[in-house]
């Protein structure tokens, strides 16, 4: 079988390793792809956004089953295009995606179908959002509409932060039309837990819970980034959670999305905290999490591309789906600097035998070497018995690897095993 996977970071990287280990799959092409996933697939440069030339290419070279990944492809429709030309994907279809394309849907929809989560209120009109902010209880979170990179959402401290926020989203417009509508809504509090899901409308099939680490720091200090690490599963997510999650938002949601003419199909993902009232819903995902998703595929034991084809064919009630019993950790290693201005251009040295996964997100091949060219420039997983072992075996590889200008936190999975040893 020839694949084609949108995308081009550490997630894809994940999604691509895991996929190769089906014997049936001969090629796999990776859009764009990076330096480092340029080691498991073909790259070619076509940008995930690049709908029509994504098409083009997997009609001309005939690929046999595509993986959208990104959530903008999504949002824009890449797998309506891609079935409208007979091609079967992974994804869901704009109509579906759009649960992650727009707060404002996905706000209304868990009011509408009762599903938890934080209280809201929906502006259009700047002046209105201002007045409310008089009185709203503070801290307040703002939250832009539209898709903005994981950057559009402000958790206030004081009302003049969060008039600030709604100024620069709906005035000074710095995530474009994205925050020409905003949510404000309660800020809630608990610790978070992310469960990516997989899904074909009918069955879902949630996958092994995870934790992000977003903040740029150690103790969860400094400015919040795309996930600089992540551990697998989740401590707060007991059986009981679990339970109360499935009952309460999991098959709620997919009937909702059914209900309103939307069915999804592909990964969901559920960003949830564990609140003093019950799990809430603070966001949904239309794909697989980043870097989540490399932490939860090294546990996945069944074969990935056949649990995606039962999705895409409406089967997944067939198949088992399975996670091993260990623990994963994934340490991201960034640029110094990032999520700002960071330096890049620097030799990536991996090391030739290592029993851990390292997921490439930001490295460009030059002159035969591989250099980084990110923020977030890969993700070393490990997996253990235990997570101490992940944790500890994580860190060790982490040594293996170098690059100038590298950095990363010390503390991934210490917030977790302190919750285990707490008893939970
Ligand atoms: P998001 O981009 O929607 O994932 O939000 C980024 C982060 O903001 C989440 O992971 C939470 O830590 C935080 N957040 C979002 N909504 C709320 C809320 N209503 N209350 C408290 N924290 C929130
Ligand atoms: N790790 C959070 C996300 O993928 O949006």
């Amino acid at each position: 079988m020839k694949l084609m996977v949108v995308g081009g970071g550490g997630r894809e990287h994940a999604i691509i390793k895991k996929l190769k280990e089906n014997p049936a799959v001969e090629e796999i092409f990776a859009l764009p792809g990076n330096g480092g996933i340029a080691a498991d697939a073909t790259c070619v440069a076509i940008g995930a956004k690049e709908i029509d030339k994504i098409v083009e290419f997997a009609t001309a070279n005939a690929i046999d089953y595509a993986v959208v990944a990104p959530d903008d492809p999504l949002v824009l429709g890449c797998v309506d295009a891609l079935n409208s030309v007979g091609i079967p994907c992974f994804g869901p279809e704009a109509k579906a995606a759009i649960i992650e394309g727009s707060k404002v849907f996905s706000k209304d929809l868990m009011k509408k179908y009762g599903i938890p989560t934080a209280k809201y209120e929906v502006f259009t009109d700047l002046a209105a959002a201002l007045t409310y902010l008089e009185s709203a209880p503070i801290p307040t979170v703002v939250k832009a509409d539209g898709l903005t990179l994981g950057k559009g959402v402000i958790i206030a401290m004081t009302r003049d932060e969060a008039k600030d926020a709604v100024r620069s989203m709906m005035e000074d417009k710095v995530f474009g039309e994205s925050g020409s509508r905003v949510v404000i809504e309660e800020f809630l509090t608990g610790p978070e837990v992310s469960v990516l899901s997989f899904t074909d409308g009918k069955t879902v099939v949630p996958m092994i819970s995870s934790m992000d680490h977003k903040r740029a720091h150690d103790n969860d200090e400094g400015l919040n980034t795309g996930g600089m690490g992540t551990i697998a599963p989740n401590p707060y997510y007991t059986p009981a959670v679990a339970a109360e999650c499935m009952e309460k938002i999991f098959l709620p949601t997919v009937a909702a999305m059914n209900a309103e003419g939307r069915t999804f199909k592909g990964c969901l993902y559920f960003g949830l905290m564990i609140t003093p009232n019950g799990p809430k819903v603070i966001e949904y995902n239309c794909r697989f999490g980043d870097p989540e998703t490399q932490v939860v595929l090294p546990l996945l034991k069944t074969d990935l591309l056949t649990v995606m084809q039962a999705v895409t064919e409406g089967r997944l009630a067939e198949v088992n789906v399975e996670f091993a019993e260990d623990s994963a950790c994934c340490v991201v290693m960034a640029s110094d600097g990032y999520p700002q201005k960071y330096a890049s251009g620097f030799e990536i040295k991996l090391p030739t035998e290592t029993t851990a996964n390292i997921f490439v997100a930001g490295a460009k091949i030059a002159d035969g070497k591989l250099l980084t060219a990110g923020g977030r420039v890969l993700g070393v997983t490990e997996t253990a018995p235990t997570l101490e072992g992940a944790i500890e075996k994580a860190y060790e590889a982490v040594k293996t690897v170098s690059f100038d200008n590298a950095y990363y936190r010390k503390d991934i999975g210490q917030r977790a095993l302190a919750a285990k040893i707490a008893g939970n």
